[in-house]
């Protein structure tokens, strides 16, 4: 594998764990986010890592923050993302858009600025789209028309890139910052947990380390595919 792989939301739960496998096996990273401080603390962490913060909703900055990598790009996982919940009644315009924005079109932006790199290393993309885009949940129609563009876009973009490989994770609910206002009360948390076949919530290693194998050498058959990390729960019934 040559060239850098760029992990745009880096200092999350999936994407801190996942720069950690990287540069485990050795290879170059960059790292984005929007807060400059953590992302240099994780940059210190890992050896030969580039910290660039940036908003990913701002297409120029994402474009600035990923030629950082160079000219080949080895993999590219946009892990930012939002779970913004409210009843259809309540979710306005702006709410569509800002899910929108962040989740699908960012991830586009960021594919589409690193494409010459990518084609040029036969790279491999990873995007990360909900078990909710497939599976209907109350409050969550902006979160997973979002997500449902992120499977469309993961489709689409492993046809016109190839040999440029694109895959999309679908969790379930995984412990981060992001989920802290659901899994944040114990009670909550434990509720959620019993919802899933394998009994407890996500970690964001439970992603990682599937990203990890999917930007990997060893997965050089695999692409355009949705796969759900989920400890069953898109799938699978308890007999309790
Ligand atoms: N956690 C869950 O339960 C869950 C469930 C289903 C799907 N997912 C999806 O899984 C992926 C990883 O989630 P996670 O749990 O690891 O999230 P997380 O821990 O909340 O981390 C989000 C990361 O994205 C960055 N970020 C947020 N907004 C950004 C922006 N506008 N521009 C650049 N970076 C931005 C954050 O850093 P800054 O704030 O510093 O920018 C942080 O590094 C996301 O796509 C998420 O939608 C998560």
């Amino acid at each position: 594998m040559s060239g850098r792989i760029v992990v745009v939301g880096a200092t999350g739960a999936v994407g801190a764990a996942l720069a950690r496998r990287c540069a485990a096996r050795g290879v170059g990273l960059v790292l984005v986010a929007r807060d400059p401080v953590r992302l240099a603390a994780l940059a210190a962490d890992l050896p030969g890592s580039l910290a660039v913060p940036a908003d990913a909703t701002d297409p120029a900055a994402l474009r600035a923050a990923i030629a950082a990598a160079g000219p080949a790009i080895a993999g590219l996982a946009y892990c930012a993302g939002s779970i913004a919940l409210k009843p259809l009644k309540r979710l306005t315009e702006a709410d569509f858009l800002d899910a929108f924005r962040l989740n699908a079109l960012g991830a586009a932006m960021a594919v589409q600025a690193a494409q010459e790199a990518l084609v040029s290393a036969k790279g491999s993309v990873v995007l990360f789209s909900t078990i909710a885009a497939r599976a209907g949940f109350p409050n969550h129609a902006a979160i997973a028309a979002a997500k449902g563009a992120v499977e469309g876009l993961t489709v689409a973009l492993a046809a016109e890139l190839a040999p440029v490989r694109v895959n999309c994770i679908a969790p379930s609910l995984m412990r981060s910052a992001m989920s802290a206002p659901l899994v944040g009360n114990p009670q909550m948390a434990e509720a959620i947990a019993k919802q899933h076949p394998l009994a407890r919530l996500g970690e964001g290693e439970d992603a990682a380390a599937l990203a990890d194998f999917l930007l990997s050498d060893a997965a050089g058959w695999i692409t355009g595919q949705v796969m759900a990390v989920d400890g069953g729960r898109s799938t699978v019934r308890t007999r309790g």
